[in-house]
């Protein structure tokens, strides 16, 4: 019923999920119902409650985080967690299959594997849609979208290069890798993008290849790491829910704290906007988002970013 109220395609079932809550809080399609059903449906990769949101706690599981039991019949893990090779394929297929390249974006110098409105999924009626992605194994594909925050945040790197120049960087919820490409575009030491959707890490890899860039990837849970040393981490558009919002600006905070220069692409989300973290932020760009960017995200209007003050 729902998904017939907001309409059929698999793009409006991603992005119109702020406004089925917008009793609630307006907010992100995270935390609402799924296009794999009627039920409410809270994406497992979101919330603060599953165990990958608090990464110093992270163990191991034995199957992939995909928590429908219809997306096993293709990602099964290894013991480990890792994706076997012929997964890897079937992935990176699916990814060339359901995408185009484009460069309709706040960001033209970097070419991206998105789906726009010329690809299948975006038109299908939801249930084939549902059906077509649980068959592939792959759960939401927010990777195949260019986020806000992740659009302005991009801009930001590219427009001032000095900021990661020669500098080591991170990534986290890299999504469609373009913030990870942008800073190795402009001369970054070393990359690494990193985002817990295994689909993910197959398409900032595609993105990276197709953009002659170098960077490692890692769909390890890092958040609450400290063990590293990163010069930059950079977030685009990851602020979607409370808990999530306060796991993750604690880490960032001892991470500034230790020297690394946090960097927060956001469109204005409630949860970093009204969050105690805001008084620490620092806004030093803001971008007016497209026309398509607005309508496909409630009228949002602009991108800012943040840096977080130690
Ligand atoms: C809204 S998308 C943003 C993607 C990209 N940064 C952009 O702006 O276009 C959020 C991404 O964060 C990833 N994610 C969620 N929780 C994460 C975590 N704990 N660690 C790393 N990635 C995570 C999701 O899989 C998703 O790809």
């Amino acid at each position: 019923m729902f998904i017939r109220v907001i309409g059929s395609s698999l793009f409006k079932c991603l992005h119109e999920f702020s406004r089925a809550r917008q009793g609630a809080h307006l907010q992100f399609p995270c935390r609402a119902r799924s296009c794999h059903g009627n039920s409410n449906f809270l994406h497992p990769v979101m919330l603060g409650s599953d165990p990958r949101m608090s990464g110093h706690k992270h163990r191991r599981r034995k199957s992939c985080y995909h928590s429908n039991p219809t997306s096993l019949t293709r990602l099964q893990c290894t013991q480990n967690g890792a994706i076997r090779g012929e997964e890897i394929s079937t992935i990176k297929q699916f990814i060339l299959d359901n995408t185009v390249v484009t460069r309709n974006h706040l960001t033209p110098e970097v070419a991206l594997r998105l789906m726009t409105s010329s690809c299948r999924l975006w038109s299908a009626p939801s249930e084939q849609s549902s059906s077509i992605l649980a068959h592939c194994g792959i759960d939401e594909p927010f990777w195949a979208f260019y986020w806000p925050g992740g659009q302005a945040l991009t801009r930001y790197l590219l427009d001032n290069p000095g900021v990661v120049s020669g500098k080591s960087v991170l990534d986290v919820g890299s999504g469609c890798g373009a913030s990870a490409i942008a800073a190795a575009l402009v001369g970054a030491k070393s990359v690494l993008a990193n985002d817990i959707d295994k689909v993910a890490i197959q398409a900032v890899k595609l993105n990276a290849e197709m953009n002659s860039v170098a960077m490692t990837t890692t769909s390890r849970n890092l958040i609450g790491r400290l063990a590293d040393h990163w010069d930059v981490v950079l977030l685009g558009d990851m602020f979607y829910d409370k808990d999530f919002t306060d796991t993750v600006t604690d880490w960032l905070r001892c991470l500034a704290d230790r020297g690394t220069e946090v960097l927060i692409g956001d469109p204005g989300r409630i949860f970093l906007r009204d969050h105690p973290v805001r008084d620490c932020l620092v806004n030093i760009f803001t971008v007016d988002l497209s026309e398509s960017c607005r309508l496909e995200n409630n009228g949002m209007t602009q991108g800012f970013v943040w840096k977080l003050q130690a």
